[in-house]
């Protein structure tokens, strides 16, 4: 940014005026006020509760009327505006106008700059313009619904991800069965990770590494960069003194030195033609792959746990909907995409869970010049040059505005897969009505239907032994990289 550009942002800040115009314009949140459930920026006391963060945004909006209510943003003098929407027709325009052309919006690199330097920065996942666009090249084919739903392929990764799953779940039933209890008191979180990283790792990647060693050595060690890399982007330069004033040094070495050895497993896959990488078709070097192979494995591993726990935390509170699912997967033995698609409560359930409790809960994206955004029912807003844009999907997809009783006949807070059934009777699909649960334009998920298929395996193979019900009758969400049931999953499980 010249220093032009700085100063006239400086002092259009310091008087106060409002950076964006067009149809609608957002309004501003003061940088202090009494009462807010926080401060409107991360620190170093704050940086654990971002969702706290984002209340803070959309706190008493209840009365406001106009586009303010939805669109917020703050100014701080000599500090890059800072827009937050939680409305879904913005969030829409801004993701399609996401991209490498010239003009668009990159993905803001700011809120994930600790999982860059954990991961390398010129991933899929940190990389913008003409890098991304070629990492995606390179890596989004081998995980794209063509790819992997093409029968012979759907079948050999369904049927070793289905074997894992039933190897975990006889387990689980098998201790439940020793105890000579009827009922077990168990947190699933972390049984769902381990799965998860079995799947990824050895069906996925063709690595052959024991169950024991993944539960034992290599989930503590992707949790540990995992809850590093969050840290790390608050407190960058404040964390390695502390760190090795605190002796944490150490196990984040020893950490970091695990999640290398999975990366080279899940490349050695690539050498002896296991897994995925029969379908990989490249000649770019293991050294050119190594940053995409560690995003998939620590973001994969954190969005399909998050999915996953999210989806048998809300069944565990509902057990109308458990029993309906169960009468659909109680005869289905192959999770083929015919029976799937059949499994119409399932379906449902997953996408509900995706829409109240998204993985991802904010999407970052930056303005890289002055820049015009059109909405689908032609609203315009001008948004000025490096503004840094937050997508608050959290926020979205539980404002009442978008997804509440008026629309879909239930309270937007609610988990109701039944709402799914009102949008089928309307004649609209999940098309029309985004929860941007994978994100949404050029840089949407490549790894959605890989995701889909293991939750919906997961949930379904769960479901069919299992019957849980909720300790507590509700959970907050924890966040970090992505969100997760600030109880763990706890739930008294019955064989069924
Ligand atoms: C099932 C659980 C998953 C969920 C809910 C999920 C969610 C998302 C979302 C919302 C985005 C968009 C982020 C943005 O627009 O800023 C995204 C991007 C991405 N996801 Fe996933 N994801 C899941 C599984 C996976 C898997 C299994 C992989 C790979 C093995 C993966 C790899 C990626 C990558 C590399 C990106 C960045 C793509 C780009 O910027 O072009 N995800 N994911």
């Amino acid at each position: 940014m010249s220093l032009q550009t700085w100063s006239r942002r400086f002092l259009r800040q310091l008087r106060g005026a409002n950076p964006f115009q067009g149809d609608w314009t957002p309004t501003r949140v003061p940088l202090f006020r009494f009462g807010r459930p926080s401060l409107p920026f991360p620190h170093l006391w704050n940086y654990r509760e971002p969702l706290r963060i984002l209340d803070t945004f959309f706190w008493a909006t209840e009365r406001e009327t106009g586009s303010g209510k939805h669109n917020r943003y703050l100014a701080v003098p000599g500090q890059p505006d800072v827009l937050v929407t939680r409305e879904p027709a913005v969030i829409r325009a801004v993701l399609s106008a996401t991209g490498d052309k010239p003009g668009q919006f990159d993905r803001d690199t700011a809120p994930t700059a600790g999982i860059a330097r954990a991961t390398g920065e010129d991933s899929l996942l940190y990389a913008n313009g003409p890098l991304w666009r070629r990492q995606k090249q390179l890596a989004a084919p081998a995980f794209s619904r063509s790819n992997l739903f093409q029968p012979e392929k759907f079948h050999e990764f369904e049927q070793t991800f289905r074997k894992t799953v039933a190897k975990r779940l006889e387990l689980l039933r098998a201790r439940q069965l020793a105890s000579g209890q009827r009922v077990t008191r168990i947190e699933l979180e972390p049984e769902i990770t381990v799965v998860m990283l079995e799947m990824l790792v050895n069906n996925f990647f063709g690595g052959s590494v024991s169950y024991e060693e993944l539960r034992d050595r290599f989930v503590p060690a992707l949790v540990r960069c995992i809850d590093h890399m969050v840290r790390d982007t608050i407190a960058h330069s404040l964390r390695a003194p502390l760190d090795i004033i605190t002796g944490r040094k150490r196990s984040l070495n020893r950490a970091q030195a695990g999640f290398e050895s999975l990366t080279d497993i899940a490349l050695a896959g690539r050498t002896n033609g296991l897994g995925l990488w029969t379908e990989f078709k490249s000649d770019a070097t293991n050294d050119a792959l190594r940053s995409n192979i560690r995003v998939f494995l620590a973001g994969a591993l954190e969005a399909t746990t998050s999915f996953a726990s999210w989806a048998l935390s809300h069944l565990s509170r509902a057990p109308h909907v458990q029993d309906r699912v169960y009468e659909e997967v109680k005869t289905i033995d192959v999770y083929d995409p015919e029976n799937l698609e059949q499994a119409v409560t399932l379906n449902r359930v997953l996408e509900e869970t995706l829409r109240l409790t998204p993985a991802l809960y904010f999407l970052p994206r930056r303005t890289t010049v002055d820049t015009w955004i059109e909405t689908a029912d032609g609203r315009k807003l001008f948004i000025p040059e490096r503004t840094h844009v937050v997508l608050d999907v959290w926020h979205a997809n539980r404002c009442e505005d978008f997804w509440g009783r008026a629309l879909t006949g239930y309270s937007a807070e609610a988990f109701a897969p039944e709402r799914w059934d009102t949008f089928a009777q309307q004649g609209r699909s999940a098309k029309d009505i985004l929860h941007f649960g994978f994100g949404y334009g050029p840089r949407v998920c490549p790894g959605k239907y890989l995701g889909l298929l293991e939750v919906g395996l997961v949930v379904g193979a769960f479901v069919k032994i299992f019957r849980c019900t909720a300790v507590h009758a509700a959970t907050r969400a924890r966040a970090g990289v992505s969100t997760k049931p600030a109880d763990g999953t706890l739930v008294d499980l019955e064989l069924r």
